[in-house]
């Protein structure tokens, strides 16, 4: 791959001694663990009470949570919002949101900043983060929004249109799932198709609920 840095010149990830979310949030700032750090305002590590029963990973900040350094506060995390509403897990009580990079990895156009999927090896270089934010919270379930995030747990032949929705066999959680990314509705053309598709989200996070008996009634 052209240009592509060479791994070995990239230190380990600053993990800090003390697992608290301010210890980790703190000692994310400092990663230089791959490129993705240059040119933007802030690492945005995961956030949620630390009695969460539900982390959801996301691909990586955008433009907007890079720029306030909260994960998911963009249109996708309108989305999502909407979604665990609909699907009974109150975001603010029970929901830890997080990514699985945790840079925000675009490309300049003028003014613009474009976003550009990280590669295979900026999410390995972020793992241990995530890594650290499970040992954290504990969740009783692991909900992995879209591709980067299934492939980064579960593995890079994980495909979300053949598990999504089901169960999987993972020793993270309790529950372990795949659906899709919150942005991909967002891109979804025609009013109905769109409805459809966030029809089909709640009901993959609603099976979430039932599962771990968080459904408000
Ligand atoms: N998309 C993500 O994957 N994560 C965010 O935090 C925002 C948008």
């Amino acid at each position: 791959m052209p240009n592509r840095p060479d791994r070995a010149s990239f230190p380990a990830p600053p993990l800090p001694h003390e697992l608290t979310h301010a210890a980790l949030a703190d000692a994310a700032q400092r990663c230089r663990a791959c490129d993705l750090y240059e040119g933007t305002t802030q690492a945005v590590l995961g956030e949620g009470p630390p009695s969460a029963r539900v982390m959801l990973v996301g691909e990586q900040p955008g433009d907007r949570e890079d720029i306030e350094g909260h994960p998911f506060v963009g249109p996708a995390g309108r989305i999502l919002d909407e979604a665990l509403e609909r699907a009974g897990i109150a975001r603010d009580d029970q929901a830890y949101v997080t990514n699985a990079v945790k840079h925000f990895r675009y490309r300049a156009r003028g003014k613009r900043r474009i976003h550009q999927r990280p590669d295979r090896w900026h999410v390995l270089a972020c793992f241990p983060w995530l890594e650290a934010e499970l040992r954290l919270i504990e969740p009783e379930a692991l909900v992995l929004l879209g591709a980067t995030a299934a492939q980064a747990v579960l593995g890079p032949r994980t495909k979300v249109g053949e598990s999504r929705g089901t169960r999987l066999e993972c020793d993270l959680a309790c529950v372990v799932t795949v659906t899709v990314h919150p942005s991909s509705i967002l891109r979804v053309a025609g009013s109905d198709e769109r409805r459809h598709a966030m029809d089909q989200f709640v009901g993959d996070l609603g099976a979430v609920a039932g599962w771990i008996g968080a459904a408000r009634i």
